[in-house]
């Protein structure tokens, strides 16, 4: 692709300003952009579970596969049909990346321009070593073979590969969007980035995302159970993988409660106080989240416990309107930061990061 098509796609055209600058223009935009943020927080939502899926569901599915010995064949068959859907989460979360990428958000594209463009081609680069590992492993596996110690390592490689650099190189340019003054370095080199990636707010989505791409690699594995055993034994086979991947979403999101209490605490104070009631949308999405995610882990405690099919549908649903209750969340209270605290607080000058824990580099 040529890299003036690269540039226009992630932005790079946009004008270079000042983060001041960028953040003037960004907070009008944003408060007047509603309709914008109505369609942002679904595709972000979907961005966010396909990613999931991308990110741990190869490794889930070379677990699932490798479980299968003289068995019906049900799980070799969950674990190829999760692997294939990882491949199609990474090209439909890219796709939606790219959609809100392209949505009128001036903050988004100064956050973008701070970044070289050599980024975007190692960014690009992963997603397709990435998308290469999962075929690799979805060939060893192929026709009934069972995950060998070459699959199981690919799947592995594909994990990590992603879930090491996208999720806080996302968080980054997420808070940078929204308040270009979280960071006062012009450029956001190599280096950058990775000072950048030590800021505990950074750390905890970093976990965030990391532990949830697990529950929800776990209910997509079995979710819908349609056409999956055939017969009795397929049936009682299914109904044991049911139960451990319940197991498995139960205990991701059970680690999940301290890592969202970090994540709350290291938030900034006007995020945090618009989802703790200042601001109606934040609360209410936040309150309606907490609310969700506990029946999802009632019904993932049912899947453990051996409900079978019916506790997996209900899980299905209940993940979706955590992710997008979520997304809302997020998007609902850094429009309120944007409109109260960060942004009154001025930026140091030169290129120094502005750290919120009150180091510098
Ligand atoms: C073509 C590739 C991708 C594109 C174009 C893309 C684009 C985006 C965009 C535009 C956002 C919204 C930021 C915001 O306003 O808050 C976002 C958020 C996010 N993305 Fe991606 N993304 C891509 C790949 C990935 C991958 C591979 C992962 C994980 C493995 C990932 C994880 C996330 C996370 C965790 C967030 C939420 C961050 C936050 O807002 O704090 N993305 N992405």
């Amino acid at each position: 692709m040529p890299a003036s098509l690269l540039g226009r796609l992630f932005g790079l055209c946009a004008t270079r300003t000042s983060p001041r600058a960028a953040n003037d223009g960004y907070n009008a935009g944003f408060v007047e952009n509603r309709p914008v943020e109505f369609v942002t927080i679904p595709l972000l939502a979907l961005h966010l579970l396909a990613m999931n899926i991308a990110s741990a569901g190869p490794l889930v599915g070379a677990w699932l596969g490798r479980r299968e010995r003289a068995g019906s064949g049900v799980n070799q068959r969950l674990g190829l049909r999760l692997i294939q859907r990882s491949m199609a989460g990474l090209a439909v979360g890219a796709l939606s990346g790219g959609v809100i990428l392209m949505l009128p958000h001036e903050g988004m594209r100064a956050a973008l321009s701070r970044f070289p463009s050599d980024a975007y081609w190692y960014a690009g680069a992963e997603l397709v070593f990435s998308a290469a590992c999962m075929a690799g492993a979805l060939w060893l596996m192929r026709g009934d073979r069972p995950a060998g110690g070459a699959a199981i390592g690919l799947a592995t490689v594909t994990a990590t590969n992603l879930l090491y650099h996208f999720p806080p190189l996302m968080a980054v340019l997420g808070e940078l969007a929204a308040d270009s003054n979280w960071s006062t370095a012009e450029t956001i080199d190599r280096q950058t980035l990775l000072e950048l990636w030590k800021r505990p707010e950074i750390i905890f989505l970093w976990a965030h995302f990391a532990v949830a791409s697990f529950a929800v690699a776990a209910i997509a594995a079995v979710w819908p159970t349609s056409a999956l055993a055939a017969d009795a034994e397929g049936e009682a086979e299914l109904d044991k993988s049911i139960r451990r991947l319940g197991v498995v979403g139960l205990s991701a999101t059970i680690v999940q409660l301290p890592i969202g209490v970090c994540l709350l605490a290291t938030d900034s104070a006007a995020a945090r106080d618009a989802m703790l009631g200042q601001n109606l949308l934040a609360s209410l999405a936040f309150a309606a989240s907490l609310l969700t995610a506990f029946a999802l882990m009632q019904a993932l405690g049912a899947m453990a416990w051996g409900e079978g099919p019916r506790a997996v549908r209900r899980t299905g649903w209940l993940l979706i309107a955590v992710v997008v209750l979520m997304a809302a969340t997020l998007r609902t209270s850094r429009d309120a930061k944007t409109r109260g605290g960060d942004v009154a607080s001025p930026p140091r000058d030169g290129n120094s990061i502005h750290l919120n824990a009150g180091q510098a580099t």
